[in-house]
């Protein structure tokens, strides 16, 4: 039987670790009236989960089944897990590290493909991650692929950090970023790389005005009759 078209537009925003996905995302849902999700932050959350619990990380099917089980809840830009708030947690680079070598499992990826499709409502959603585009919103009208060289998103990185309070240690960051890239893209499922159909974008020398600017303007450039569109 055919699946009739799924009516809630979605806009899938891939790519590397930080080029600025999460930003772009979270401003283009607030120009457009439309929900927003992180997909990281559920992987993260995982992680974070895993270390919390002391279970074994090379204990795939367990880590899904925690995955597949845990109670989150997002509300504004605060996440929560079983009621505390661990918005702050999640963001530790340990814990990104860890949800980096957990990501290319396909347990791990299958248990947490529903709990994403469940964020597609009305009036729209934009999501960002890895692989909005190519799996897990396959039919998104709109798909980007949002790159920045390494040294500009070593900077931004670093910039956060700082902001955070920390003092990172440039080379380690730019060292991170290139080894996590090569994981996301050399795995073989789900894998880091643009949906055929994505338009890629290069922010390097963008704002972030700019960018929101850009992928608006190529929402509002899609035919009018298109599936959803308001
Ligand atoms: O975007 P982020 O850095 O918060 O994501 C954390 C990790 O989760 C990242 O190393 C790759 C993984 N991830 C993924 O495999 N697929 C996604 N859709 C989102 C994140």
């Amino acid at each position: 039987m055919i699946k009739p078209p799924n009516l809630v537009p979605v806009i899938a925003i891939d790519g590397p670790t930080a080029s600025g996905k999460g930003t772009i995302a979270q401003r283009v849902a607030l120009a457009l009236g439309w929900h927003v999700l992180d997909s990281g932050a559920l992987y993260r959350l995982a992680a974070w989960l895993v270390l919390d619990r002391n279970a074994d990380a090379n204990d795939i099917d367990q880590v899904a089944l925690l995955a597949r089980r845990m109670d989150v809840k997002f509300e504004g830009t605060q996440t929560f897990m079983s009621g505390v708030d661990v918005t702050e947690l999640i963001r530790q680079e340990h814990v990104g590290n860890l949800a980096s070598r957990l990501a290319p499992h396909a347990a791990l990826r299958e248990a947490l493909l529903d709990r994403q499709r469940a964020f597609r409502v009305l009036p729209g959603l934009v999501a960002d991650g890895r692989d909005m585009g190519t799996v897990v919103f396959p039919d998104a009208p709109l798909k980007i692929f949002l790159t920045a060289d390494v040294h500009a998103r070593t900077a931004r990185r670093c910039h956060q950090l700082r902001e955070r309070g920390e003092f990172p240690d440039e080379k380690a960051v730019f060292l991170d970023l290139q080894m996590r890239d090569e994981r996301d893209m050399q795995r073989t499922v789900a894998p880091l790389k643009p949906a055929v159909d994505a338009h890629a974008l290069d922010s390097s020398t963008l704002t972030v005005d700019q960018t929101v600017d850009h992928v608006l303007a190529l929402w509002r450039a899609l035919p009018a009759n298109l599936i959803g569109k308001n």
